[in-house]
């Protein structure tokens, strides 16, 4: 028996932190949102009592570091399941990009582990395994648009998004997301209108959408990576309706409504960004 799970990136249109907490962590608030972008898990029983992990690149560790490995481990250990898998990832998002690439496929896994297993988790019991892999894992086992606050773990769905086209630049630098949140400064932070962002999605209008996205982690990361600003600057001569850093970066995502405006954005980029990538957002 094999499963076959789809892990699809996830973008932030809000992301805002509001104090640094006493474990280290910052408390957040943030609107996340998944796009067509996703990687393929594999999952098959094999006879060996072991967790093997294998994939489409040569650019990822295969072993404990590994986010899906951690998760399956954990889950194997909590059901104390003596049923050794084969897992392989089927790499199509960015790495380090702060598209919750690792944390997508470290949730499929969970999703379907619980399959392959037949042990009949609820998503909140898969989240809650997942919250102790990364701070991104709970979101992703839902999907969907959500309001997440907490470390992260608390995800409160809310309507999909006005249907759009999303147009990724992943620069060649990856990005440490402990360092960009180390680096942050509250004194001179620009909160981003979380609450106007959740409005507009729910009055379903894409104009408040796109006038309300925001990232408290662009001043930190931009410093760092000064194409980020020129690559939204770009995006933005091209005609897209609104730009912004996902997660701590450096990928930049705009938003436009058109298809034909989408693709004139993607065919300017690729003149000069080698990874340039044009989906759908996703429901
Ligand atoms: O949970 P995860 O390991 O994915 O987080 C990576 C790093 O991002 C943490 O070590 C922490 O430095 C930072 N982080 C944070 N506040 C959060 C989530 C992550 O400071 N809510």
């Amino acid at each position: 028996m094999e499963v076959n799970v789809k892990a699809p990136a996830k973008i932030n249109l809000s992301l805002d932190a509001l104090y640094k907490r006493e474990d280290g962590y910052h408390e957040l608030e943030m609107v996340m949102t998944t796009i067509d972008l996703s990687d393929r898990i594999r999952i098959r029983k094999i006879d060996e009592d072991k967790i093997v992990l294998k994939a489409s690149t040569g650019m990822l560790p295969l072993d404990k570091r590994n986010h899906v490995y951690q998760a399956a481990k954990l889950l194997k250990n909590q059901f104390q399941i003596t049923q050794g898998v084969e897992i392989f990832i089927e790499k199509n998002i960015p790495i380090s990009a702060g598209l919750a690439g690792g944390s997508t496929d470290a949730a499929a896994t969970l999703r379907g582990l619980n399959e392959l297993w037949d042990l009949a988790l609820s998503l909140e019991e898969l989240a809650e395994i997942g919250a102790q892999v990364g701070s991104d894992v709970p979101y992703c086992i839902y999907g969907g648009t959500a309001f997440v606050t907490g470390r992260g773990e608390c995800i409160k769905q809310i309507a999909d998004i006005p249907q759009c086209w999303v147009v990724l630049v992943k620069p060649r630098a990856g990005v440490s997301t402990a360092s960009v949140f180390g680096a942050l400064s509250f004194n001179k932070i620009e909160h981003p209108d979380t609450s106007g962002m959740i409005q507009a999605i729910e009055a379903q209008s894409y104009a408040g959408m796109v006038s309300c996205l925001g990232n408290v982690l662009e001043q930190v990361t931009i410093a760092r990576h000064p194409d980020i600003d020129r690559i939204k600057l770009k995006m933005m001569q091209f005609g897209a309706d609104a730009a912004l850093m996902s997660g701590s970066g450096p990928t930049v995502f705009c938003l436009c409504e058109k298809y034909s405006r989408a693709q004139r954005v993607y065919n300017g980029l690729k003149g000069f960004c080698d990874e340039v990538y044009l989906v759908r957002s996703l429901k």
